[in-house]
């Protein structure tokens, strides 16, 4: 989508936020795939309400994007201004047991910034790939752990009331890759509160977890993490290797050959690739145990 109202360009500039006009998407994305939209950079939160509302009255279809890890966009040019936020500095601050954190911040590099101030409990999700906004969004989960566990307050951008607005952890609802957060709700900080382990521990588990995904997933190709929700008391992974899907393509999108719910570019896949092949492997899989996966990746389809 392209903002070309001088009036809109101007007043955007004027809130301090950054506008890029006619940026590939796919980099932004670990799955590399996408098209081209203008792009809002959003260097302050409170600046959010008034650009949304400008969006708004000026009919601008627009959508947020996180860190890109577990997305899969449209080709060509997408039918909405993409918004982003930009890291803050310092993007983690403690207070005793509590870590505030903005959203904008990598998963990953906080786990361990955490981790440098004797604060753990985050070991199993230190390779998931992402911002802390998306792994809110998803409550991102892995060997045991998941996010929302430590959540006891987070600052979003509630589309429904046009306002900033803070939750307690108590009123959000985690559960296996959901949350209650409504679509349009843009996380913007949180705050954690993580139990006292010394550095030197905490170190110890990163390691087990990292040597298990090594084992397990392919690390070093442009994947979205897990394609399909794993059902109730199944595993999606399983079922699709014991079909012997394993290195199954559509154009460049491909099974991978080490872990079957990943599902990777292998070259330069399209969107329409990887939907492809998701609908061909949810059909196998249909076929062959009576079991409807749910995709785990988020999907922008164009209404
Ligand atoms: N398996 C196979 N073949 C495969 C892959 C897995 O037989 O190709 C078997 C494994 O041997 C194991 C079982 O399936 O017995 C489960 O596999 P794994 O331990 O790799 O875990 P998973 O259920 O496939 C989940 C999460 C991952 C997370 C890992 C580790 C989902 C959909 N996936 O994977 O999260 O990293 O556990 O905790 O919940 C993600 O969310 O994107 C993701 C990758």
């Amino acid at each position: 989508m392209v903002i070309n109202d001088p009036k809109l360009i101007a007043a955007i500039a004027a809130l301090g936020v950054e506008h890029k006009a006619g940026v590939s998407l796919a980099p932004k994305t670990s799955l590399e795939i996408g098209g081209t939209s203008d792009v809002l950079i959003i260097r302050k939160h409170e600046s959010l309400p008034e650009l949304i509302r400008l969006l708004k009255q000026s009919a601008v279809p627009h959508r947020f994007l996180g860190g890109g890890s577990n997305v899969l966009l449209p080709d060509g040019e997408l039918p909405w201004v993409i918004l982003q936020l930009s890291r803050q500095d310092p993007d983690v601050r403690f207070e005793g047991n509590n870590a505030f954190i903005d959203c904008a911040a990598d998963l990953g590099r906080s786990v361990t910034t955490c981790a440098k101030h004797d604060l753990g409990g985050m070991e199993g999700l230190i390779g998931v790939p992402g911002s802390i906004g998306g792994a809110l969004r998803m409550n991102a989960g892995a060997y045991g752990t998941q996010i929302g566990t430590f959540v006891r307050e987070v600052q979003v951008y509630r589309a429904a009331t046009g306002r900033i607005e803070t939750l307690r952890g108590a009123e959000i609802n985690f559960e296996y890759r959901h949350t209650s957060f409504a679509l349009d709700d843009i996380m913007l900080s949180v705050r954690l509160e993580l139990p006292s382990k010394p550095y030197s521990e905490i170190l110890q588990g990163i390691r087990i977890c990292n040597e298990k995904r090594r084992a397990s997933q392919p690390l070093n190709q442009k994947s979205a993490g897990c394609i399909f929700k794993n059902p109730p008391g199944g595993s999606a992974g399983r079922m699709i290797d014991e079909l012997g899907l394993k290195g199954h393509s559509v154009g460049d999108a491909r099974v991978s050959d080490r872990h079957a719910n990943f599902f990777i570019n292998a070259g330069q896949a399209s969107c329409a690739d990887m939907l492809a092949l998701i609908a061909d492997v949810r059909r196998r899989v249909r076929d062959r145990y009576g079991v409807e996966l749910e995709e785990e990746v988020i999907v922008w389809k164009a209404q």
